[in-house]
């Protein structure tokens, strides 16, 4: 009985209006990770208006809402990330940031309103639901390393109701509008940063015999380190070791006497992340040894790979299936970008999905960049996939108990 009445088909598109209307309100009042307290009162507001319970105070503004269903079960949550990022918004979007150097650039207003509206549309069939499902409104996304999830773990988020199996989705904008797109095993990578201070000594431009010159000394790490994908990855593993800044030096007529550079290392598995690090820090000690220098190395691990439970990987793919058509998911590779749902997958089973947003006119601009904008035609879909996995996922855990 419970399977006809629990199909979301087409009730995200009843609610759309609504789904979108929160999202540019979101959108026009960003707040940076740790500092999301008007979108937490945002978010309790609504769950209040929905009349779904609901506890605060997770990692300071993380909110988790409890939906129990009519009948026992097991646990399903679902998580949206909340904060914004620093960037100074560049789209001429009517609803773009009211707030100076603050932009929803990630898509989380999306992700938020899309859970809530998920929320509402699951909470309207909760006796016919078997088991629990958590909302779980996650701040802190963009504050790598430290992020929010483990925080919220840490505060307890999960000792009430364990969840037997988690579940995340992040807009896309490579994927056509709502698509979606889930793979088994690994789906996002682990992001690493370093920064690096060589330390030479200073002196005449004249007089380099009497130096240790700190940019030269760089300058050859550097170009050591685009050895270490090139020649130390295996051809068949992905890796990225980049840098994205350098700084040293005085005027023309001064030798430097430090450089500092930052970067970071990308990858999908452990033991490549390893070998890469290994080979980082003998290459800067090398090289500074032979140039006469030394260095300080900092090197921080970030978020760890986000790596999906095969089995609700698959579920994900047959919900979003079962509502969108068969063409709804084409195949994807992973991204190497960092994702700090990983550490909820850590602890738990679950699966992270992409929902396609590229917008009409292709030529989508990437997350993370000032113009970035979405189709947000895309966002009755992964409202619909969120609430359809739930209740697949719980129908299906109850078989088993
Ligand atoms: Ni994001």
């Amino acid at each position: 009985m419970g399977r006809t009445i629990l199909n979301f088909e087409g009730q995200g598109e009843r609610i759309k209006n609504e789904i979108i209307e929160m999202r540019r309100h979101l959108h026009r009042n960003p707040e940076l990770s740790t500092k999301e307290f008007e979108t937490s009162q945002f978010i309790q507001d609504k769950l209040k208006e929905y009349e779904i319970p609901f506890k605060k105070g997770y990692a300071k503004t993380g909110v988790l809402a409890v939906i129990k269903g009519g009948r026992p079960g097991g646990v399903v949550a679902l998580r949206a990330d909340i904060d914004a990022l620093p960037i100074n918004e560049k789209t001429n979007a009517s609803f773009a940031s009211e707030k100076e150097g603050i932009m929803h650039a990630c898509g989380h207003d999306a992700h938020t309103s899309m859970l809530l509206g998920a929320g509402k549309l699951l909470n309207k069939k909760k006796k016919e639901i078997p088991g629990s499902i958590l909302l779980v409104f996650q701040p802190a996304e963009e504050n790598a390393p430290a992020g929010g999830s483990q925080p919220m773990m840490d505060d307890g988020v999960f000792d009430e109701y364990t969840p037997d199996v988690v579940y995340g989705q992040h807009v896309w904008p490579d994927l056509p509008a709502g698509k979606i797109g889930v793979r088994e095993g690994v789906m996002m990578g682990a992001s690493d940063r370093f920064y690096i201070t060589f330390n030479g000594t200073g002196g005449h431009a004249s007089m380099p015999h009497q130096t240790c010159d700190a940019i030269t000394m760089g300058m050859s790490v550097i170009n050591q380190l685009q050895t270490v994908v090139s020649r130390n990855v295996d051809p068949l593993e992905a890796g990225v070791l980049t840098i994205g800044k350098i700084e040293g030096g005085y005027r023309y007529n001064v030798i430097a006497d430090t450089v500092t550079i930052e970067g970071t290392v990308r990858t999908l598995n452990k033991q490549t992340c390893e070998t890469m690090k290994q080979r980082l820090y003998k290459i800067v000690k090398s090289g500074t040894e032979a140039m006469g220098g030394t260095a300080d190395i900092d090197y921080i691990e970030g978020y760890p790979a986000t790596v999906n439970t095969p089995e609700w990987a698959k579920q994900v793919r047959s919900s979003a299936q079962k509502i969108l058509g068969h063409e709804a998911t084409p195949d994807i590779n992973p991204s190497l970008g960092g994702e700090d749902f990983s550490r909820f997958l850590l602890k738990y089973p679950g699966a992270f999905f992409w929902l396609g947003t590229m917008p009409e006119h292709g030529n989508p601009k990437q997350l993370h960049d000032p113009h970035f904008e979405l189709d947000e035609k895309a966002l009755p879909n992964g409202t619909e996939v969120m609430a359809q996995v739930a209740v697949d996922t719980l129908l299906r855990l109850e078989k088993c108990l």
